[in-house]
């Protein structure tokens, strides 16, 4: 079975979300299942640096619109995964984030950007391809790959059977109908059934439309996304394609993210030896500017500060949080009124309340393991990674009851608790005091050792490798292309 994996970032390189995570681990497990999987990404600054070495495989031109001509190079993950990368400097030679400039301006350029990766994915997933190796699966993600599938059926007809994840359907890559031209679209392809969405242009809508399979990345995202409610726009067009979607849990990278293995960590642990976890608290605390106490639980937060991740709810209380008696580590960076939010808070509750404004993935790491309890308390979250690293960290995760943290956190229960199922705290409501009502709750469990060395137990027991989901996109492709 091969693979073009289309995608638009790749971690460690470039990376601002979960979408980064998710393109460099599912790759490399999909090859252990037995794919055959190459990973076509833009050729930023950060793998020009990283892979100088990248060998030369094939030209692009003529693909019409305004794109500029191209050139396709290979390159080798330290993974072992093949990485085609697209290199064309004036679409991809920019530093930093992939999507916007340094004032947080998306680039007005992006329908060109990724139009032009979405073109190439679809040629090389079809008999007009310049290379011998030809997918029998072109599996994209999110909006910029959201064409792919579109020109494969509309401009090179015969090819490889396209899958459509979505991560996030906050961002439908929308476009004014003015640039339809740059992109080699035209008159044709406007319409309802074509790549036209409320008057405008959707790159996600087309790949909706388009993929012979959508997939999102959980379970009751999958459903939660058919509601007029939570669909944003796309609910209709995901029900009448709703025998073609299917929700598939992300997995974590266990090498990265394992708590005996961490080299972040002041000490490393297992489920065995969690006594090593309150070594890690107190370095925590030190190196934030936390006083050191251990009567107080420490809550954890690491996010993308975003109206997404509900986390102004969590501003609105700091002050009792505090009050519990508990402290608050934050690392994020976003929306500027949340920012300072949260820095207003640290500097009313000095010693109690850090916030470490910016992105830091050892920190990351340092709060994930310690935390007591890690916050993410979600106004919708398609699968969310950092709740399933907390649960692999022992740090029971407090979330709300939406997508993925609905699929991965089981709420407390005294018989959950025996049994082994519960493994966090789970609040229905997002409001302020639903949230506080929850954080109370749990920061009175902290204090019964003998139950909450359980809970972190309970935690570190399920297996969130990517193993099992490789299987079920394996399964999937089969279906599509039955070898
Ligand atoms: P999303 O993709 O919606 O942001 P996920 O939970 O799927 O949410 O993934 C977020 C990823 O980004 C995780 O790997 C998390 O550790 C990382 N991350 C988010 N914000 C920061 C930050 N400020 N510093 C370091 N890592 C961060
Ligand atoms: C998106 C979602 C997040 C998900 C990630 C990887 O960024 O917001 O919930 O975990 O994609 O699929």
């Amino acid at each position: 079975m091969k693979v073009l994996f289309a995608v638009s970032e790749l971690a460690p390189w470039v990376k601002t979300g979960g979408l980064g995570d998710v393109a460099a681990a599912l790759p490399p497990a999909l090859e252990a299942a037995g794919a055959e999987v190459r990973v076509l990404v833009p050729r930023y600054p950060a793998f020009t640096a990283a892979f100088p070495e990248a060998r030369y495989l094939a030209h692009f031109a003529g693909l019409g619109g305004q794109f500029p001509a191209a050139n396709l190079f290979e390159a080798q993950a330290p993974s072992g995964q093949t990485l085609w990368l697209i290199d064309c400097p004036p679409l991809f030679h920019r530093f930093g984030n992939p999507y916007h400039g340094p004032e947080g301006h998306d680039w007005l350029d992006n329908p060109l950007r990724f139009g032009l990766l979405s073109r190439i994915a679809a040629r090389l997933a079809s008999r007009a391809s310049p290379l011998d190796w030809r997918p029998d699966i072109l599996h994209c993600h999110d909006w910029q790959t959201g064409l792919a599938p579109y020109y494969l059926k509309s401009r090179e007809g015969e090819g490889a059977a396209s899958v459509m994840t979505i991560h996030n359907l906050a961002f439908q890559g929308v476009f004014s109908r003015a640039v339809m031209e740059e992109i080699a679209l035209g008159d044709e392809d406007w319409h309802i059934d074509g790549v036209e969405y409320y008057g405008h242009l959707s790159f996600l809508k087309a790949g909706l439309r388009h993929a012979d399979l959508i997939t999102t990345v959980s379970p009751t995202y999958a459903r939660e996304i058919q509601t007029d409610a939570e669909g944003m726009g796309m609910a209709g067009l995901l029900r009448l394609r709703a025998d073609r979607l299917v929700g598939i849990l992300n997995g974590i990278d266990t090498a990265v993210w394992n708590p005996a293995l961490d080299a972040h960590l002041a000490v490393r642990y297992d489920r065995d030896h969690l006594e090593a976890k309150a070594e890690n608290k107190r370095a925590l605390q030190r190196e934030m500017g936390l006083v050191e106490r251990d009567d107080a639980p420490l809550f954890g937060i690491v996010s993308r500060l975003t109206y997404q991740k509900g986390l102004d709810l969590v501003a609105a209380i700091a002050d009792a949080l505090v009050e519990l008696p508990a402290q608050l580590a934050v690392l994020g960076s976003g929306e500027k009124p949340l920012e300072a939010a949260f820095r207003a808070a640290a500097a009313r509750h000095p010693g109690q309340i850090a916030v470490k404004i910016g992105y830091d993935e050892p920190l990351a790491h340092r709060i994930e393991a310690g935390a007591d309890i890690f916050l993410m308390p979600s106004r919708f979250e398609p699968c969310g990674l950092n709740q399933m690293y907390s649960l692999a960290y022992g740090t029971p995760p407090l979330v709300r009851a939406t997508g993925g943290l609905a699929d991965t956190v089981v709420n407390y229960s005294e018989a959950g608790l025996m049994e082994g199922s519960a493994n966090g705290f789970v609040c229905e409501d997002a409001t302020p005091e639903a949230i506080l009502g929850t954080l109370r709750w749990a920061a009175s469990l902290w204090q019964d050792k003998p139950r909450w060395r359980q809970l972190q137990r309970n935690a570190m027991s399920r297996d969130f490798s990517w193993a099992g989901p490789a299987r079920q996109y394996l399964e999937l492709y089969r279906r599509l292309r039955p070898q």
